[in-house]
């Protein structure tokens, strides 16, 4: 008998992190944990972690002998600044291994008789406003509006969105039976901050580190313009997003991506929270000009509506709660351990 298991690539970067230890305070669910890197010392547990490269086609052949995968939280993937620096790097893990993966899940559910659920982390680079102005004016964009990423990453990340639907919906639409589909779901995040780990290589990374930095009284250079707006959250919530969207019965959905939000501020009105928390802190602002660009074309808020009233979501942490009662204590005790 293969054993159930949820499967989570990524596993080692900051949201898999996040989400391990959150699986970890039940028995109710076995974990299979896939990242190139080890996972941290504090999450070694009772779960499967395999040390591989979701391109290893072979691994995944494997894999399937030993377990029955019942659903994926697919994680895996270069963030938008790294990715311009390696496009087509960027291209194959984040599109060619996502469809690896949708491949898997495809041929799961035929084989089980029951739909293996694919949970995807989407983003706001999924989406490309024109200029500021526009940006402004439509602050709070809905699912549907500017799909026109500028990035290898937000391109990779609408694509894939499209490619989860099509394997739901469409796949083998002319074989004469109908099979048993994946059940793709995707939320766009904002951009998300965590107390415990710091990002890599994205381009919202400069709200975190502004912070992790004030923490640890370093100095730090915001590579935005003060007045640069984006949507944040707080990791505790992205990962609540995650679950209950996972949870959520098939009929309450009405669509496959969903965008979900926590708090909007701009580059200085973050900074004023740092100051707040951490007075001796040393922020200035250098733009970083191609960085910006990426940032001016990211939405300056996402619309949740379709989110809340489909699966009941709602963010715990707003910006006081974000900051006060999770971000700021936690890294401060962290740093003073
Ligand atoms: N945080 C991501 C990035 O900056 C956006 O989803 O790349």
């Amino acid at each position: 008998m293969r054993k159930k298991v949820i499967m989570i690539t990524g596993a080692a970067g900051e949201i898999g992190q996040a989400l391990i230890d959150e699986f970890a305070h039940s028995e109710e669910h076995e974990l299979l944990t896939l990242d190139l890197h080890p996972l941290p010392e504090r999450l070694h547990s009772r779960f499967t972690h395999i040390q591989g490269d979701i391109l290893d086609k072979k691994l995944f052949a494997r894999l399937v002998t030993e377990f029955e995968i019942d659903t994926i939280f697919h994680l895996a993937a270069l963030l938008s600044t790294r990715s311009e620096f390696a496009p087509e790097l960027a291209h194959q893990v984040n599109v060619d291994g996502t469809l690896t993966l949708l491949q898997l899940a495809a041929e799961q559910s035929q084989r089980r008789g029951e739909a293996v659920r694919f949970i995807f982390p989407s983003s706001i680079a999924a989406y490309g406003l024109p200029d500021l102005t526009i940006k402004a004016r439509d602050f709070y964009v809905r699912e549907w509006d500017w799909n026109y990423p500028t990035t290898m990453y937000g391109c990779n990340k609408l694509y894939c969105e499209l490619l989860g639907s099509y394997y739901s919906q469409h796949y083998q639409q002319l074989a004469r039976t109908k099979p048993v589909m994946l059940d793709f779901r995707s939320v766009r995040f904002p951009g998300l901050i965590s107390a415990f780990t710091v990002p890599a290589g994205g381009t919202s990374d400069y709200g975190p580190e502004m912070l992790h930095a004030a923490a640890q009284n370093k100095p730090y250079a915001c590579f935005v313009r003060e007045d640069s707006t984006i949507p944040f959250m707080a990791m505790p919530d992205a990962v609540t997003a995650l679950l209950h969207l996972w949870r959520a019965p098939a009929a309450a959905l009405t669509r496959r991506v969903y965008n979900v939000t926590s708090f909007s501020l701009s580059a200085m009105q973050f900074r004023d929270r740092v100051l707040q928390a951490f007075p001796e802190a040393h922020i200035t602002f250098q733009p970083d000009i191609s960085r910006q660009g990426i940032v001016d074309s990211w939405p300056a808020g996402l619309n949740d509506e379709a989110a809340q009233e489909d699966w009941g979501w709602q963010p715990a942490y707003d910006t006081q709660r974000a900051f006060d009662e999770y971000l700021v204590p936690t890294i401060r005790q962290r740093h003073a351990g």
